[in-house]
């Protein structure tokens, strides 16, 4: 009985703020679809004389229009709101300068790149005002939609929300011909951000904080564009979607529930295009799919209520109707586009009999396993080569996602059920939805590190910053974690930045 009436009084409370619910607004306010999509820019590069791929990101602060007028805040790379695309083959040898321009210290991590531990722009890695961090690495890793963006401990929602995030994608000779490819035209970017701009005209993330999720905004960006539309000029467009909000969870889908295919999870193509009416992301979570268009016609990609899991508490944390995302636009005449492939990629099979071990992480309210964060405390040591089951148990009824730094893992199983077939391929972040386990198979190679760790963390990046991290080693045969080598680099880097 006790319920009814809590839901009632939360009805009132919604109904005397104007709808205003969890302090920031959880639904999308409505827009005219008027201005064109922008397509974020290709990063330039240059070789140097080691061959490497030379990428300069200078990150700035200014202010950004997103349609309606100035607006004060925001942060960019090579810009003044997002950053460029990087995009390399794999087998690249890349430099990314890393140059902050800011007042602020900051660093980029490379989101679901597999990458040696001192170059992954984790929070042990800070760039201070006015320096350039220059990581290097090979990528080597299948074609993937990844990205990049700031993390340092207890600023990176902020920092995100401000708009310090771009797109790195791989390419890989071995991705079949038919899937479309041609960027900005059939191949866009979709990095959709919910925003909050104060009435005389700032970014203020802090609006908002007191929601299960963190801020939620009541304004969707689309690359950092309000109410916008895409001219299409071919028959299938293929969209790279990533969800880059701080706690908002999306399910995308096209207006009239058209079905359209899902080709890629965050960490590559999956087996087969996955015929699909919706997609849902968590924060940080990544797909690409493949809409069929007809000539002439106008249809929209909305988001409809995420389904959050049976167990959540509070049901319409992000509203209870669909709003639009991004309008489509075709042509009179369309291009022709080659029929999808069968087959996408080599997926191997998942196969838990190949773990040596299961590791737990519980799901507190804001902990991992009882703990929040402890930059010098390292949580898990993991051995190169070996396959783990990671059990990851949410233990709230809020939401939370996982994410693990360096590479992909697979989705063994989702409250004991098999995952759907479009988290059955390669992924970094994973919802996990109140009072479920997900099993993860989760394997490390190559670089190894006894001193510099790697984090995960629940995704959902006010979480995050309030602690929801922690850190693992990985360690080759005979080597041990260094917890004191950890301590002296922390204290180098307080001396520093
Ligand atoms: Cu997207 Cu630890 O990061
Ligand atoms: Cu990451
Ligand atoms: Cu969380």
């Amino acid at each position: 009985m006790r319920r009814p009436l809590l839901l009632l009084l939360v009805g009132v409370l919604v109904a005397v703020t104007g709808g205003c619910s969890w302090g920031g607004g959880s639904s999308i306010r409505a827009v005219e679809m008027t201005r064109p999509l922008p397509v974020p820019p290709l990063a330039s590069s240059r070789t140097d004389d080691q061959g490497r791929r030379v990428f300069d990101l200078d990150i700035r602060e200014g202010s950004h229009d997103f349609g309606q007028g100035a607006v004060d805040g925001t942060w960019g790379a090579n810009g003044t709101y997002l950053g460029p695309t990087v995009r390399v083959d794999r087998g690249e040898t890349v430099v990314m300068n890393v140059a902050n321009g800011t007042e602020e210290t900051t660093t980029l991590h490379w989101h679901g790149m597999r990458v040696p531990a001192p170059m992954d722009g984790g929070p042990h890695q800070m760039v201070p005002p006015g320096t350039t961090w220059s990581p290097t690495w090979t990528v080597d890793q299948p074609a993937a939609t990844l990205w990049y963006h700031p993390h340092p401990h207890g600023r990176t929602a902020e920092q995100v929300y401000r708009g310090l995030v771009g797109l790195f994608l791989v390419d890989d000779p071995a991705v079949p011909a038919g899937l479309p490819d041609e960027y900005g035209v059939d191949d866009v970017p979709v990095v959709v951000q919910d925003l909050s701009i104060t009435s005389d005209g700032r970014l203020d993330p802090t609006t908002g904080a007191t929601t299960a999720v963190g801020f939620v905004g009541d304004t969707l960006a689309v690359n950092g564009t309000i109410g916008p539309y895409l001219d299409v000029t071919t028959e299938l467009v293929r969209l790279r979607l990533l969800n880059a909000s701080l706690g908002r969870v999306y399910d995308f889908a096209m207006a009239d529930g058209r079905t359209i295919w899902q080709v890629a999870s965050d960490g590559g193509l999956l087996a087969a295009p996955v015929p699909t009416t919706g997609v849902q992301l968590s924060p940080a979570e990544r797909a690409e799919v493949v809409v069929p268009v007809r000539a002439g016609e106008t249809v929209r990609l909305v988001s409809r209520p995420p389904d959050l899991g049976a167990r959540l508490s509070g049901s319409a944390l992000f509203g209870s109707e669909p709003f639009d995302v991004l309008e489509l636009r075709a042509a009179d005449t369309l291009a022709a586009s080659d029929r999808l492939p069968d087959r996408l990629a080599e997926v191997p099979d998942a196969d838990r009999d190949e773990a040596a071990r299961t590791r737990p992480f519980v799901l507190g309210g804001r902990t991992i396993n009882g703990r929040l964060l402890d930059m010098e405390r390292i949580d898990e040591a993991v051995p190169l080569d070996d396959a783990e089951v990671w059990a990851i148990t949410n233990q709230t009824s809020l939401p939370h996602n996982f994410h693990v730094h360096d590479g992909q893992f697979r989705v063994l199983s989702m409250d004991a059920a098999a995952p759907p077939p479009g988290l059955a391929g390669w992924k970094d972040t994973v919802y996990v939805a109140p009072t479920t386990t997900v099993e993860i198979l989760v394997r490390f190679t190559e670089h190894h590190d006894p001193v510099w760790p790697y984090m995960y963390h629940c995704h959902l990046m006010v979480h995050e910053d309030q602690g929801m991290m922690g850190q693992f080693v990985v360690l080759a045969p005979g080597e041990e974690a260094d917890p004191a080598g950890l301590r002296a680099l922390a204290e180098h880097a307080g001396h520093s930045g």
